[in-house]
């Protein structure tokens, strides 16, 4: 099996954990949703989320460090440089955003003083000491951070949509794991 991408295409690896992200982060957000409008078991609800965040960050680490050390395979068509430049650009930050992001909530809620609870009685240990005025601090490079992340991810998925329907192209195809000969 091919581990790594290369300049031909990309590695099943790099394929399924890039839906799989997809998925934890929409999981992420649909129990945020869940806990903010009191549905369920909120606090099970709270720890399941924590779950999917710690999962989510340690699988961005594998998937940054992938993407930064490996070629990321040739376009499909004959785009323009510069888009190609713009589109690697922010497929690389959306990777180091879900590593950065998780920290963020993390330190956050440490300085909370809140303990994140899993399921199963475990917990992830605070990072650092309670103190309202980092909070407030974490809090703000959060949300700047945060907004970031959306507006890439809006253009990212912008990108996909436009070189499927208007292009009609492979590159969301390759990425579903279609075999695309360059
Ligand atoms: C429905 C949502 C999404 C769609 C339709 C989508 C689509 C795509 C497509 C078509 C590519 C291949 C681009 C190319 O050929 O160069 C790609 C690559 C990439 N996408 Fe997405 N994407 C989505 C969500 C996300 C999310 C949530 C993230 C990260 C938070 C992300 C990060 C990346 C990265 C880093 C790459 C480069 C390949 C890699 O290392 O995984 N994408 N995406």
């Amino acid at each position: 099996m091919q581990l790594r991408d290369n300049g031909l295409r990309f590695s099943p690896i790099t394929v399924a954990l890039h839906w799989a992200v997809a998925v934890l982060l929409l999981a992420i957000f649909a129990l945020q949703a869940m806990i903010g409008q009191a549905i369920g078991d909120v606090q099970q609800m709270g720890k399941l989320q924590n779950l999917l965040g710690l999962m989510l960050f340690l699988v961005s680490i594998y998937r940054f460090w992938a993407r930064v050390t490996a070629y990321h395979p040739l376009p499909v068509g004959t785009p323009n440089p510069i888009e190609v430049i713009i589109s690697r650009s922010v497929a690389v930050s959306l990777a180091l955003a879900m590593v950065l992001l998780p920290i963020a909530v993390w330190a956050s809620r440490s300085a909370a003083g809140e303990v994140m609870g899993l399921p199963g009685g475990l917990s992830i240990p605070t990072v650092l000491p309670a103190n309202p005025d980092l909070k407030a601090i974490v809090d703000v490079l959060f949300s700047i951070g945060a907004s970031a992340f959306l507006a890439g991810l809006a253009l990212h998925m912008f990108g996909a949509l436009k070189n499927h329907f208007l292009l009609k192209n492979n590159t969301l195809k390759r990425m579903l794991g279609k075999h695309v000969e360059l």
